[in-house]
């Protein structure tokens, strides 16, 4: 299978649509990475990377770092920004793009292989899950089950917006999704839970809504093939 809205993403890149990128490091990743207590050398696995300042974070924590992005003009761009020379070369279906400890295989995560990634400790999930349609999550998580060894671990990001009326503590737990999609294999934790606030400035003059911020870390169920 391929992404199904990879000529959106493609055109969105075209068309400067990146709201989504930051323009520094993700806080949630900078406080709490350090909880995996990872050695400097693990292998970091960054799906749907984007051109995210969060790759040159871990490779500055020592990390060998690998992201997937399926625009060339993002692969691009992460470079020639971060002033870096890359080298690039075929690889399969894939152009790997290379400078020191950050990679990026330029193409469809959904063509991506076990052989293609390489040993993987450790998986960061920003805006990756959350970015596909809802219908296509469980690919993402099953095809990620394949590439990835059963050892690693993965750090998910999700931003989840919260029913105002609803005060059940459940709402600021694990939520449904994460649950439908990763708990039959991983062993789910929660590890934070940043409530805010916020207007969508779609609608400016409507109240405000609480949006979680979580910060989840996931380890394979021992025995889950
Ligand atoms: C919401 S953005 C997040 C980017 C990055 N994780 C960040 O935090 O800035 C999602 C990214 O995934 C890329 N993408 C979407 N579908 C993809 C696919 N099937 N394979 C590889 N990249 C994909 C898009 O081009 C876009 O850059």
């Amino acid at each position: 299978m391929t992404g199904r809205d990879n000529e959106l993403w493609l055109q969105s890149w075209r068309d400067h649509r990146t709201d989504f990128h930051q323009q520094s490091p993700n806080q949630l990743l900078t406080r709490f990475w350090p909880s995996l207590e990872l050695v400097p050398e693990s292998r970091v696995f960054v799906p749907l990377c984007g051109k995210s300042l969060d790759m040159i974070w871990l490779a500055k924590q020592g990390h060998d770092v690998i992201g997937v992005e399926l625009s060339p003009i993002a692969v691009r761009a992460f470079f020639r920004e971060n002033r870096l020379l890359p080298t690039r070369r075929q690889l399969g279906k894939f152009t790997l793009w290379q400078h020191d400890r950050i990679s990026i295989l330029c193409g469809d995560y959904f063509s991506l292989t076990l052989e293609d990634l390489g040993r993987i400790d450790t998986v960061y999930d920003r805006a990756a899950l959350t970015a596909l349609p809802e219908d296509i999550r469980k690919h993402y998580v099953s095809h990620l089950r394949k590439i990835v060894p059963v050892t690693a671990t993965v750090f998910l990001l999700t931003t989840e917006d919260a029913d105002e009326t609803d005060t059940d503590s459940q709402a600021f737990g694990v939520s449904e999704e994460v649950t439908a999609l990763y708990a039959d294999d991983f062993e789910v934790h929660l590890s934070h839970v940043e409530s805010i606030f916020e207007v969508d400035p779609e609608t400016p003059n409507q109240p405000a809504e609480r949006t979680e911020y979580k910060v989840y870390r996931l380890a394979a169920k021992t025995g889950s093939e």
